[in-house]
């Protein structure tokens, strides 16, 4: 069985979209079968596969809903599905601004609807069709984020070593524990935390940083903050190019690409300790 997981933060440019999509090609690199989903309605990842579809996941979710039947569209898996080329393949289904009007459209409906993807996730078998599921999801803990979680078996938390993300972290993990708390469906693992853009010559950031690793060491277990990504230009370069670092021979990429088979090795790790 597949697993899902999510990239979350519910705050905007710490590297969301930058890391699900080196890592869903890291994995794709490791000869994992691998589906990109793109969940905000920015859809920056989309952009990166450069996905042009009338239709988006917004349109698969709600024809996946019967009650909406009076507002579904002629659009189905298998048209809006994005193969991508290359040597290692990750399959999209791309977002789109649609997205963005989802709450309201799912507003009055009976079905849970937290679990939209879920379903569609079950009823389209995509966890038996793929090994790993990687999620880019909006910069808010909204219900298309309650989704993903709802739907994930891991997350990964891409984040800036400054004050708001402690804050911010404490946050997300009381939400984690709402969601445990609902009884509905288990909450999702932390797989791994990833401390992005980080400026080593900064102490306030140093400090910062120190005091995350230690909040993460205490309340979701030791060796779960990755090391740190700097900033990087060869990281800026390949995705104005629309190309992960994979797709990059030169010397300046390695440490990228090394850093990126990490954070897919520890993914491994993960999921063959959660099948047991
Ligand atoms: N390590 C890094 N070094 C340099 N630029 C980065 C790095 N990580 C992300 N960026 C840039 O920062 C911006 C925000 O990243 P993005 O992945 O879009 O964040 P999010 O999805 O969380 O909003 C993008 O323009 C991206 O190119
Ligand atoms: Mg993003």
């Amino acid at each position: 069985m597949g697993k899902v997981i999510s990239f979350i933060n519910q705050k905007g440019g710490v590297g969301k979209t930058t890391m699900a999509f080196n890592t869903a090609f890291a994995l794709a690199q490791k000869g994992k079968k691998v589906l990109a989903i793109d969940l905000d309605p920015q859809a920056n990842l989309t952009l990166l596969f450069e996905a042009k579809n009338n239709y988006n996941l917004h349109h698969l979710l709600i024809n996946s809903i019967k009650e909406l039947k009076m507002i579904h569209v002629p659009a189905m898996l298998s048209e809006i599905l994005h193969y991508s080329k290359g040597n290692a393949v990750v399959d999209l289904i791309p977002g789109g601004q649609e997205l963005s009007g989802f709450d309201l459209t799912v507003a009055g409906i009976n079905a849970p609807r937290q679990l939209i993807l879920r379903k569609f996730l079950e009823i389209n078998t995509l966890k038996d069709r793929y090994d790993y599921i990687v999620i880019d999801c909006p910069p808010t803990l909204g219900l298309l984020v309650i989704n993903a979680l709802c739907a994930s078996d891991g997350v990964i938390i891409p984040f800036k070593a400054d004050d708001f993300s402690q804050k911010g972290l404490e946050h997300f993990y009381q939400v984690l524990s709402d969601i445990s708390d609902m009884g509905i469906v288990k909450s999702p693992d932390i797989v791994l935390h990833v401390p992005n853009l980080v400026d080593l010559r900064r102490k306030q950031e140093n400090d910062d940083l120190t005091k995350i690793i230690e909040i993460v060491d205490q309340e979701i277990g030791e060796g779960k903050v990755f090391s740190p990504f700097l900033n990087k230009a060869g990281l800026v370069k390949s995705l104005s190019g629309r190309k992960s670092v994979f797709d990059f021979k030169g010397q300046d990429f390695n440490e990228l690409r090394e850093k990126f088979t990490g954070i897919a090795d520890k993914i491994e790790e993960w999921a063959n300790v959660r099948q047991q």
